[in-house]
């Protein structure tokens, strides 16, 4: 049950986009695997094909329910959605509040899809610190921190360095990673905050991804990146990344056939 948690001190870095396409690298391999959504933005589904209209989610469930895999959406393929769901302020509020103050909350919500044999899960974050990332540290085994390549981010290096995001080491497992998203070498700001972060974290820095249109028209259809365009230098990049997950975490990736465009059910 490797279990890899995407996070980042900043918003709007591309943290859904590379959970959605990171469960697809992983899926291609012949391995089930499971996303979940812990961002009330609930933007997840949409890279999965879960209609925007589909306000199922395992937040709201949480309070009748203390298994949340009731909640999943099949997608057709080996890919399975956990969705956060459309909730109220209140439920939203009560959830995190679970979160902090229920040492096991987190692990009996999961405990089914914990227990699935050779299931992986992808867990998607909301920006910053929070209740859910914090639940995460003893059931994570590997996290992803992405980061753009631009200065905000490296001002935001120190934090992640320093173990500030959440007071204390994000997983006792395999660590944290980065990944460095929206790359862009056309533009000499970017050209050099991504030659520093390949400088400074080293083997800590597990991919650098294009900025690449394909992945918003990817997104805006629904599509993995690689449905939408194989060829695109961001699909080749993003694939890089999950390989390198899959090799940290003992996962087996073959070189299978595409998945077909999911759509869910
Ligand atoms: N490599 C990329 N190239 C171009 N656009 C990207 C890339 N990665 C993400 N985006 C776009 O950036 C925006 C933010 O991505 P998103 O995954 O929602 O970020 P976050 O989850 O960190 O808030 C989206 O419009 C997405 O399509
Ligand atoms: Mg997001």
């Amino acid at each position: 049950m490797p279990l890899v948690c995407v996070c980042s001190p900043k918003g709007g870095v591309g943290k859904t986009t590379l959970a959605a396409n990171l469960a697809y690298t992983l899926a291609r391999g012949g391995s089930k695997v499971l996303a979940i959504d812990f961002d009330v933005q609930n933007a997840l589904r949409l890279h999965f094909g879960v209609p925007l209209s589909d306000g199922r989610g395992f937040v709201a469930r949480s309070a009748e329910s203390p298994d949340w895999s009731q909640a999943i959406l099949t997608t057709g393929g080996n890919i399975f959605v956990l969705p956060y769901g459309d909730v109220s302020e209140a439920q939203r509020i009560e959830f995190e509040s679970n979160l902090a103050n229920d040492a096991h909350f987190l692990a009996r919500g999961l405990q089914t899809v914990l227990n699935y044999p050779g299931l992986i899960i992808v867990a998607d974050f909301p920006p910053g610190p929070g209740p859910a990332l914090k639940a995460m540290t003893d059931l994570a085994d590997l996290h992803l921190v992405v980061m753009l390549a631009d200065t905000a981010s490296l001002s935001l290096l120190p934090q992640i360095e320093n173990e500030k995001m959440i007071g204390g080491a994000l997983n006792h497992k395999a660590g944290h990673f980065f990944v460095l998203n929206q790359s862009d070498s056309r533009r000499n700001i970017s050209r050099d905050v991504t030659a520093f972060m390949q400088q400074r974290l080293g083997d800590r820095l597990l991919g650098v991804v294009n900025r690449d249109e394909s992945v918003a028209e990817a997104n805006a259809s629904q599509q993995s990146i690689f449905d939408f365009s194989q060829v695109s230098a961001a699909a080749f990049d993003i694939e890089l990344v999950g390989k390198r997950v899959a090799a940290l975490l003992d996962i087996k990736v073959g070189d299978g056939e595409l998945q077909a465009p999911l759509t869910s059910r």
